[in-house]
Parts: structure tokens; sequence; C-alpha cells
């Protein structure tokens, strides 16, 4: 079985909200009741690797995916509870949504068709197959994992936030970055050349970028935005627990738009896949109800077992 995608239009949005909190109630005891930081420590180690879970003929057997990831992350809680010049400060911390994210991409066999270019469903594989494929990720905060666990399978990962994330952003990329076994990386941002390549491996380009859903108007002056358009066929633009307030609601949709828009226009296959950590449910609300009428994005629920056994709601356009 892979992951069903359910179209949302103005009329199966309360429904599928309905369903979705119905379900979080259900399950009450067994989830964390908490805003959903990962955990409260200014270093924390994460590992993001497969279940071992299939049982064969009596026998429990490690499953044969992909390798397993190790971090260790600095984040500040201090800075998470700072005031910053207007600027959001939640990216201080790592937030529970992306590491249940890159868990199920990574080694769920529902997600499949996220991994390997797969004859029997139209939904391009984020990781580069026959094809040339792009992660532009928005609001990626300090911690660097998808960075890391996607970006050693895609051609080009372009991590973006305000501008006084990146620098710790950058630090954790660059403490983390022996885990990037799977290809060779090359970064104008980090200052890794190509120079000691061993031709062997494929490279993906790594970049960082201040992009502020306040201020983002257009790709066409950002170099690292039009370098995917110029080099990659697919481009899947990912955002990770960034809808938890009113006001970042529509900032956020319009540049997810622009993004969306401009890579359809040159032409490049452009999907998005949005984790929503399930808190206040009006907000999720408000923003399934603009996309759909006021962005008139072409919103899918992804249902799936283990999303469903969590606060996380994935949403694909
Ligand atoms: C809850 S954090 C999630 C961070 C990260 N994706 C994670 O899962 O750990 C929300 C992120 O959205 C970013 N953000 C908030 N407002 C923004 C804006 N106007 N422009 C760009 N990024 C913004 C924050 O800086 C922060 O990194």
């Amino acid at each position: 079985m892979v992951f069903r995608l359910k179209p949302l239009d103005l009329d199966s949005i309360h429904e599928h909200i309905y369903d979705r909190y119905t379900l979080l109630e259900s399950l009450a005891d067994g989830l964390s009741q908490d805003l959903g930081i990962h955990q409260r420590d200014d270093v924390i180690q994460l590992d993001i690797e497969p279940p071992i879970t299939t049982k064969t003929r009596g026998k429990r057997k490690a499953q044969k995916k992909l390798q397993p990831y190790n971090f260790t992350i600095k984040q500040s809680i201090a800075g998470l509870n700072s005031s910053s010049n207007n600027n959001s400060t939640t990216g201080y911390v790592l937030w529970s949504t992306t590491p249940i994210f890159a868990q199920w991409l990574l080694y769920d066999s529902n997600a499949l068709p996220l991994r390997e270019e797969t004859a029997n469903t139209n939904i391009p594989a984020v990781f580069s197959g026959s094809k040339s494929t792009a992660v532009v990720e928005l609001g990626s905060g300090i911690a660097g994992i998808l960075p890391i666990v996607l970006g050693d399978h895609v051609d080009h990962y372009l991590c973006t936030d305000q501008k006084g994330i990146l620098n710790k952003l950058k630090y954790n990329i660059e403490e983390n970055l022996l885990q990037f076994n799977n290809r060779y990386c090359v970064s104008d941002f980090l200052h890794l050349d190509i120079s000691n390549h061993d031709q062997q491996r494929k490279t993906t380009r790594l970049e960082v970028m201040e992009l502020d859903w306040e201020k983002f108007n257009n790709t066409t002056s950002q170099a690292p935005l039009t370098r995917i358009s110029q080099e990659c066929s697919i481009v899947y633009i990912v955002a990770m627990d960034v809808i938890y307030n009113d006001f970042l609601i529509d900032p956020f949709l319009k540049t997810l738009n622009q993004l969306r828009n401009s890579y359809l226009n040159d032409g490049l296959t452009t999907h998005c896949l949005i984790g929503l950590h399930l808190r206040a449910q009006d907000i999720v609300e408000t923003f399934l109800e603009k996309a759909i009428l006021e962005y008139n994005l072409p919103i899918c629920s992804v249902e799936d077992p283990y999303l469903e056994r969590t606060r996380v709601s994935l949403y694909y356009i």
C-alpha cells in the first residue's frame, strides 16, 4: 500500500478537519500534548533511522533500506524566548514535524513513490532518479535535518529562512555534513567546491539563502532560485511546521504561490509538501480555506496510517 492523496475543496475541508481532530482526540493518551518543540535542551541528539519491524518466519529482521542518520544539533532555548525585531524566533529550535516527516519519507514503505520513480503513480519522486530534482525548503529553522537527509538524495537543496536563523543553520549543517555520504556536497554558502570530488559520487548543490515571506516578491534576482530553474526538471517546495498563527498564513501562501507559479512557468514539474503540526483547529481551517479559495491551489491531504498516528497533517500540492 502507498499513501493516498485526498483532494480537498471548500466542502470537504470541514469533514477532513473534523475527522483528523477526532482521530487526534482518540489518540490523546499516547501523544505528547506540548507545543511541538522536539526537545528543550541547547544540544540535542537525534537519530533518523530505519525501523526494525519486519518479522520473517518468527525472526525480526532489519529492513534493508536507506542508511541511518545521527545528528547532533545545537539550538537556542534562550533565542526562542527572546524578542527579535519583529522576526520570528521559533526557528531557533527544532520542531517535531520535521523528524516525523523525515522518518516517514525516508523509511516508510508507504512513502516509496516519493523516493523512487514508480510506474503506477503520477507522483514524481523527490529523490533524483532519471530526472534532475531540487528541493526548496521554506522556514528551514536552525536544525539542518532535511538539507542533510533529503539533500543527500537530490541534485539541488535550497534552505531558506529569515536572516537571523541562517548562521546557526549553517553551523548545524557543517557539524553534521559527514552524514552526507550518498552524494558529494558543493556549496557557495558553505564554501565547498568541487576540487576534491571523487567522480564516483553524484553531487548535490546545497545552498542557504534569506527568504522572508513578508518581503518576497520575485524570484528572478535570486541566483539559487533561478539556478534550480536552469538545472532541474522537478522541484519540490517543502515547508514543515510554518503555519502556527493567523498572520503568517497570507505571507506564506503568497510566497508559496509565487514560487510555484514561477517554476511552473519555467516548465518545471512543481509540487509542494507542507507539514502542519496540529494545534489550533481554526488556524488549519483558515490555512486550507485560503489556499483553496484565494490562491486556487490544488491541495490534497496525504492520507497515511503512520502520519495519522502523529500530530502531523501533511498536504500535497
Ligand atoms: C515552528 S518553526 C519550524 C522550523 C523548522 N521547519 C522545523 O520544523 O524545525 C517556523 C519557521 O518559520 C520561519 N518563519 C517565520 N516567519 C517567517 C517569515 N516571515 N519568512 C520566512 N520564514 C519565516 C521561522 O524562522 C521558523 O524557522
